[in-house]
């Protein structure tokens, strides 16, 4: 009786060590430790436990003239526009391209590191989510800069993956879903259905686009020179895709084209949505030909689900209801639209270990 006991013990034991073992270890390789949404316009790090612990401009500020680097993200972006001679103020990864290796692996370096802080006790594993755009030697350069930067091991994400896991969805279920990210840079048009993605398309109009088109139409039609960053803010205050209820104004001040001087005139929220017309509709032109491209079913969920929108670009007022309207399929923005793609990313190795596990 007791040799019973003892054996059943023993193989009990013996059949859940080595699984425990493994499972163990399984889990620690897991987790991505930190997750970078490598944005044209911002940059954002998650790291595991903590959420998004920092989101600035992906900008550099440099000194031309020796070629060192004077400062990086929200010190750099102040200076944009307003450099002296010797020194320029970049975005390094204006529309999706990286047009400076260089000095995106140290715009990288400096942010693995301010958001690690200084002790690190092991080399993390980090998740990278780059533009769309991007060819596959920008890639490897990215993934390089990471390694570079001191990470143990380097996954690059593609940008709707990690916007829809950001967004809440469960991306592994065999039903589609569309999710429309607008960036900064670069919109990104994805129906995913079985963690992968099955038809997308990807253009270089989006937030810094509307930016482009409300200095174009202050030109055009009250003879104002404005600056992109005023225009920006427009956007934001008063911007709006769709016809809305009521009407918000904006005095603004730029440089009257004709006079040459300082003119202040006051912008109604109706003229950002006759400038940002054309625009606009190029993003949903393009949502237009992604749903003619998905199969029938994935289609039929996604009438069903409605369409999801990410990014900084997709805060415009009144683009859910534009969507809405030129395509009859309810849209709604994520929770936290700008953070939904550095939280995909960080959460991204989690979902591919937690699919597995589930098969
Ligand atoms: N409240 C707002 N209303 C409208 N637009 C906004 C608002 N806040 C931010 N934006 C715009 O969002 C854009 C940046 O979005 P985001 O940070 O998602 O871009 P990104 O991820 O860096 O770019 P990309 O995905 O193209 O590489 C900018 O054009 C900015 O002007
Ligand atoms: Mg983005």
């Amino acid at each position: 009786m007791i040799l019973l006991e003892y054996r059943i013990h023993f193989r009990i034991k013996n059949r859940n060590l080595p699984i425990l073992i493994r499972k163990k270890g399984a889990a620690a390789m897991q987790y991505t430790d930190i997750g970078i949404d490598l944005g044209t316009a911002s940059i954002l790090v998650y790291i595991r436990g903590k959420g998004v612990v920092l989101k600035e401009p992906s900008v550099v500020a440099f000194d031309r003239d020796t070629d060192k680097i004077k400062a990086i993200g929200e010190d750099a972006r102040l200076m944009l526009g307003r450099t002296p001679g010797n020194i320029v103020a970049v975005r390094p990864l204006r529309q999706g391209v990286i047009s400076d290796y260089k000095v995106t692996e140290q715009m990288m370096k400096h942010f693995i590191q301010k958001a690690l802080g200084r002790k690190t006790f092991r080399k993390p594993i980090i998740a990278v989510c780059v533009p769309s755009g991007v060819t596959e030697v920008e890639k490897k350069a990215v993934e390089d800069a990471t390694y570079q930067a001191g990470a143990r091991d380097v996954k690059i994400i593609e940008e709707p993956i990690a916007a829809a896991i950001g967004a809440g969805i469960d991306i592994a279920k065999p039903c589609g879903n569309m999710i429309v990210d607008i960036g900064g840079g670069t919109s990104d048009i994805a129906v995913i259905s079985l963690g992968g993605t099955v038809v997308s398309a990807s253009i270089k109009i989006a937030g810094d686009d509307f930016d482009e088109a409300i200095v174009r139409y202050m030109r055009k039609k009250h003879n104002l020179l404005i600056g992109e960053r005023t225009a920006e803010d427009i956007k934001i205050k008063i911007g709006s895709a769709f016809k809305r209820a009521e009407t918000d104004y904006m005095d603004v001040r730029g440089r009257n084209l004709v006079t040459g001087l300082p003119k202040t005139i006051r912008v109604s929220s109706e003229e950002t949505e006759e400038a940002l017309r054309e625009t606009t509709a190029q993003i949903i032109d393009t949502i237009h030909s992604v749903l003619e491209k998905t199969p029938p079913e994935l289609a039929a969920d996604i009438a069903d689900r409605g369409i999801v929108l990410t990014g900084g670009g997709s805060l415009l007022r009144g683009l859910e209801d534009l969507i809405e309207s030129r395509t009859g399929i309810n849209t709604m923005t994520a929770e936290d639209p700008m953070t939904a793609v550095a939280i995909g990313t960080g959460k991204y190795v989690e979902f591919l270990a937690g699919a597995r596990d589930e098969i």
